[in-house]
């Protein structure tokens, strides 16, 4: 008899390894279904979205550009891939945009191919400061053999300081003065730099990443008018799409267009996750009906929230500026290098509570810092507001000052997620059943 082709027979071993997996998955579901997700560089996304990340389209290639595509099938996809440039234009504002790219990480490696050879000079924040490792040598500029000088920082202001970062770029005269950090909670001076940057022949390079929400819906700063000649970022933090990158570009000359569309392919990718591009499109859309409410009331949430800390005992940075104007609130946990910010964000996911430790001015190891970053754009966006902002910060204060038992406070925590599992700002296309999984 022939062996029956495409078996369904599988080893149970093997089946349980993808048991597991499945189970982890699920868990890792309810984990964030029943907590509270506060990692800044998160979020959530919508049914449509979900939908389509799900589509045929995570099996299928289309290298090229629409209408100029080196394999067949794509005609459908090439609709799909010409609405999402036309609408990330203009949500962006900007007369070029490339949405191929799979992450933030890979627009900065294009944007880097097509702003730099290797040995050029490249200014940026340093990642002490909050740069992102793709500033750094460790990451892309390193891949690109960039020679990095990086600005001075103002504590006080947690920002660059302005006149020691034109100094440095007019006595360094990069050829890629580089802007934006992981840890961004103030608009960066940007006009001012962008002039020292244009007057020495720099491109102004600015990494959105965390922002790009922000910035969309018209509540940050506005870098491609304000100076910036490229604006990489990724898709899935205050843009809640899902994972993936941007890249756009405030130039309308078609020689440097082409540069950058030459970077994101062939220079870094050959697929790029066409579900993922679909994915993106459908909550460009989203974000054009919904996105400003969206990001107005993520700025709003977050100032509530450091507030609201403070009010509780927490050392909240930035207090002179009214501590944020981003979804981003930072918080000082103990001595510099101390590793309290380790231990403070071990104990609020005891309680449900996702954060993440992170280096404060001062800080010099990574894995031992005083600090947290916490980020409120997934809380906004199941619609908690003010009221839960201050019960959010009274949880924390539970765990992280009045030392009760995490596992008590998790209770609550739950209770409290429980009137809060749909997801808002999007389309309902059918009934919303609130977080994957
Ligand atoms: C400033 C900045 N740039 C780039 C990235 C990388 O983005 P991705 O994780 O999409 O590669 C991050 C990630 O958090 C970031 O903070």
């Amino acid at each position: 008899m022939p062996q029956e082709r495409g078996t369904w027979s599988a080893s149970q071993t093997t089946l349980d390894k993808a048991t597991k997996v499945m189970e982890a998955a699920a868990a890792s579901g309810d984990l964030y279904r029943n907590g509270l997700g506060m990692i800044a560089s998160e979020n959530i996304v919508s049914p449509m979205v979900q939908k389509i990340v799900a589509s045929d389209l995570h099996g299928r290639y289309a290298e090229g550009l629409p209408g100029k595509r080196y394999y067949q099938g794509c005609d459908d996809f090439d609709t799909i891939e010409s609405v999402g440039i036309e609408l990330a234009k203009s949500v962006f504002k900007a007369p070029f945009a490339n949405i191929q790219s799979t992450s933030g990480t890979v627009s900065n490696i294009a944007a880097l191919k097509a702003l730099a050879k290797p040995g050029d000079a490249i200014t940026a924040v340093s990642t002490a400061d909050g740069g992102h490792i793709s500033h750094a040598r460790m990451g892309a500029v390193g891949l690109r053999d960039l020679n990095l000088s990086t600005y001075p920082w103002n504590e006080e202001r947690m920002e660059p300081d302005v006149d020691g970062a034109c100094d440095l770029i007019r006595s360094i005269e990069p050829k890629v003065a580089l802007i934006g950090q992981s840890v961004f909670l103030f608009p960066t001076p940007l006009e001012e730099i962008s002039a020292a940057a244009h007057e020495v022949g720099a491109k102004v390079m600015y990494d959105g990443a965390h922002v790009l929400g922000l910035i969309a819906g018209g509540v940050f700063q506005d870098p491609l008018r304000e100076g910036a000649d490229l604006m990489t970022g990724s898709s899935h933090k205050t843009f809640p799409g899902p994972q993936g990158g941007f890249l756009l570009s405030s130039s309308e000359d078609p020689a440097f267009q082409k540069r950058l569309n030459n970077a994101i392919f062939p220079g870094v990718c050959s697929s790029y996750h066409l579900h993922h591009v679909a994915g993106k499109v459908i909550a460009l859309a989203e974000f054009e009906e919904y996105g400003a409410a969206y990001a107005k009331d993520i700025v709003a949430n977050a100032q509530h929230f450091a507030s609201a800390l403070a009010a509780e005992g927490f050392d909240v940075l930035a207090e002179s500026r009214g501590y944020t104007a981003s979804h981003q609130v930072l918080t000082r946990h103990g001595e510099t290098d101390s590793g309290a910010g380790a231990k403070a964000a071990r104990l609020l996911e005891d309680a449900g509570i996702i954060t993440n430790m992170n280096m404060l001015p001062g800080d010099t190891k990574a894995m031992t810092p005083s600090g947290l970053r916490l980020g409120v754009q997934e809380l906004t966006r199941v619609g908690m507001g003010r009221l839960e902002m201050e019960e959010v910060a009274r949880l924390y204060a539970r765990v992280l000052i009045h030392n009760e038992e995490p596992s008590k406070v998790k209770n609550d925590v739950k209770e409290l997620k429980s009137n809060f599992q749909v997801i808002r700002y999007c389309f309902n296309d059918e009934e919303r059943t609130g977080y994957p999984f």
